[in-house]
């Protein structure tokens, strides 16, 4: 699994390199007038109709985006995707670590036994009923080198590109999760409107998601620069209190520090997240763009009503602002679904989906 270290919380190169931009010191490099400046969307109406698809999501996590699926004890069947459709969800995030299965020379082949599996698992919502996400997953190679590894993220995304070209609308594509590290606003600015470029050729009028870098962190979503394609969702996640959603996450350091952490609603936690959307839900309002919570969860090491409280009102709070959701995640650590016993986890299931 992904190791993140504590300082998530403090993005210190993030921070400096927004600061870079917002006092122009970025401006010698060539092209950078086109795309400097976020500019509101034209029009966000099929993106917003689009985005109400996506309005109770649960990622597939631990699956895909392993090195290879199961390696994290977690595969994918048809029995969850119908439980998932039967119990109310309208999609699902396929988190999905494309970079594991392509050639590492040009041109980057992607393995085309991958391709029938996500075709299949793909085939599975589609035939329940459910949108589906078609989200570029750990490609922590990009994020730690970004240069090196561009044009195999580009490819790639072709190869995909192409491959989906004549899917449904229910399908959409996650431009990359959670750009971090090297991947600074100012490249990643860059990348995201060559893919997008490159995405229209193949699929003119495909929804596609990207969010703002230090991991589709809320309050960087005044970094992201978005083209002006009306047919885009902003993404953000959201883990806050850290301390809290993250005690005793093994691939987090020191987090068994912060085992006992507890969040019980009181007023000033549910004023601080409240807030938070607040700056998420008013960027969308300026630049005239839905939102989508793609990720926010809280870990199985948490004590159970703290869960089902935090959930309840991060879910409540993003409906409130129209911002659809996708809980991190269905089977695993975080997983509102036992695969042991085959139930669902009662309270996570309710917070998410009252019944
Ligand atoms: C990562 C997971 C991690 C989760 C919570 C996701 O974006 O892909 O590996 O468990 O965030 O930290």
């Amino acid at each position: 699994m992904m190791k993140i270290s504590a300082n998530r919380c403090f993005p210190l190169i993030t921070l400096i390199s927004s600061l870079l931009i917002l006092s122009g010191c970025n401006k010698n490099r060539p092209g950078d007038d086109d795309i400097v400046k976020n500019e509101p969307a034209s029009s966000s109406l099929y993106a917003t109709a689009m985005n109400a698809h996506l309005a109770r999501t649960v990622n597939l996590g631990n699956a895909l985006e392993a090195p290879h699926e199961g390696d994290w004890g977690m595969i994918i069947r048809k029995e969850y995707i119908d439980s998932i459709a039967a119990a109310g969800f309208t999609a699902v995030r396929i988190p999905i670590k494309w970079s594991a299965h392509a050639d590492k020379v040009p041109p980057y082949t992607v393995d085309p036994a991958f391709f029938t599996r996500i075709d299949e698992v793909v085939g599975w919502c589609l035939d329940a009923g459910l949108n589906a996400i078609i989200d570029f997953h750990h490609y922590d190679e990009l994020t730690s080198d970004p240069e090196s590894h561009k044009e195999r993220w580009l490819a790639i995304w072709r190869q995909i590109s192409q491959h989906f070209s004549n899917a449904p609308d229910s399908i959409f594509f996650e431009l990359l999760n959670e750009p971090h590290d090297a991947l600074t606003a100012d490249l990643w600015n860059r990348y995201l409107a060559e893919a997008i470029d490159l995405i229209r050729k193949d699929n003119p009028t495909r929804i596609l998601i990207a969010g703002p870098v230090q991991w589709n962190a809320f309050d960087k979503l005044n970094t992201l620069v978005l083209p002006q394609d009306t047919l885009l969702i902003a993404t953000f996640h959201y883990y806050l209190p850290f301390h809290f959603t993250h005690q005793g996450a093994e691939w987090v350091d020191g987090s068994n520090a912060w085992m006992g952490t507890t969040w019980t609603a009181t007023d000033e936690e549910k004023q601080n997240l409240e807030d938070d959307f607040e700056t998420a839900a008013s960027w969308g309002q300026t630049y005239n763009r839905p939102l989508f919570l793609g990720e926010f969860g809280a870990y199985s090491k948490a004590d159970s009503l703290s869960r089902i409280l935090w959930t309840t009102f991060v879910r409540e709070t993003a409906e409130s602002k129209g911002i659809s959701w996708a809980y991190w995640e269905f089977g695993a650590g975080f997983g509102i679904y036992d695969r042991g016993t085959n139930s669902w986890r009662d309270g996570l299931l309710n917070a998410l989906i009252p019944h």
